[in-house]
């Protein structure tokens, strides 16, 4: 059976891709802090490995390796977890440094780290990275210059490694709006029940996986209603 990796598997759009990998049969090694829901979203779930701790934090990360190595090949990476910052979002005039080396080791540091780390079972399985970016990582929102920024420098990262790394699928995928926790905390107190689930964003991201198309930037929105061929073309 396939290998994935997904951070982030607590809540979201992590839990949703993870139950959704799951029920295709997949073998899975998941985390989040959160030690109690990690083990709600996963209790029912067959042939995942749960891994409770923090993506910037070594030795968890070499926990996740260690146990990726105990399945064997990994057939695809999911750098889902990230960090939004201080909620509500400052603007980078008040924005605190130690809150954006934060965001940057969440959303930047620590995928690529996962993806060093990894690199020798990606390569034995010929397979797919998918780190998930943001629209914030390409528009210029007021208030979204630490989040975005780093998202943005997630994009680059997944752009030169797809020129790099010619033997893998890397892809920088852009969910769009979900009602979920980080998206509730980036709009504080506003009513956000008119957002899209995050398991309706699941579809999409299951098309690069099982279609492979050639490693690039994919936004949700497109896969939705274009083959990816026709999304890259
Ligand atoms: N929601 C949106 O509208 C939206 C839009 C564009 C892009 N995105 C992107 O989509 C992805 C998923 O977002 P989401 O809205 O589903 O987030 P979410 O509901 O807040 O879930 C985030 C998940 O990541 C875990 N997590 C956070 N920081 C972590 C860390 N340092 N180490 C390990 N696990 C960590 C959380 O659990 P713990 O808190 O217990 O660690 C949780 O399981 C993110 O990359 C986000 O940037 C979201």
């Amino acid at each position: 059976m396939p290998v994935a990796l997904v951070t982030g598997a607590s809540r979201g759009l992590g839990r949703a891709t993870a139950r959704a990998l799951a029920g295709r049969g997949w073998s899975l090694v998941v985390d989040a802090r959160r030690d109690a829901d990690l083990a709600d979203a996963t209790a029912d779930l067959p042939r995942v490995v749960a891994i409770p701790g923090d993506v910037t934090d070594h030795g968890h990360r070499a926990d996740l390796v260690a146990a990726v190595e105990r399945l064997g090949e990994l057939d695809v990476l999911i750098n889902n977890a990230s960090a939004l910052g201080p909620s509500p979002l400052p603007p980078l005039r008040g924005c605190r440094l130690a809150d954006l080396r934060r965001v940057y080791e969440t959303n930047v540091l620590a995928p690529l780290a996962l993806i060093q780390l990894l690199a020798a079972p990606l390569d034995a399985a010929g397979g797919t990275i998918i780190n998930v970016s943001s629209d914030a990582a390409v528009e210029a929102y007021p208030g979204w210059g630490g989040y975005g920024s780093s998202k943005a420098a997630l994009d680059q990262l997944t752009a030169v490694l797809a020129a790099e790394e010619r033997e893998l699928r890397c892809y920088a995928f852009e969910p769009g709006d979900m009602r979920t926790d980080m998206h509730q905390a980036a709009f504080p107190g506003e009513d956000i029940s008119d957002r899209p689930e995050p398991e309706s964003v699941v579809p999409a991201l299951l098309r690069l996986i099982d279609e492979r198309p050639p490693s690039g930037r994919y936004r949700a929105a497109d896969l939705a209603v274009a083959s990816p061929a026709e999304v890259n073309s």
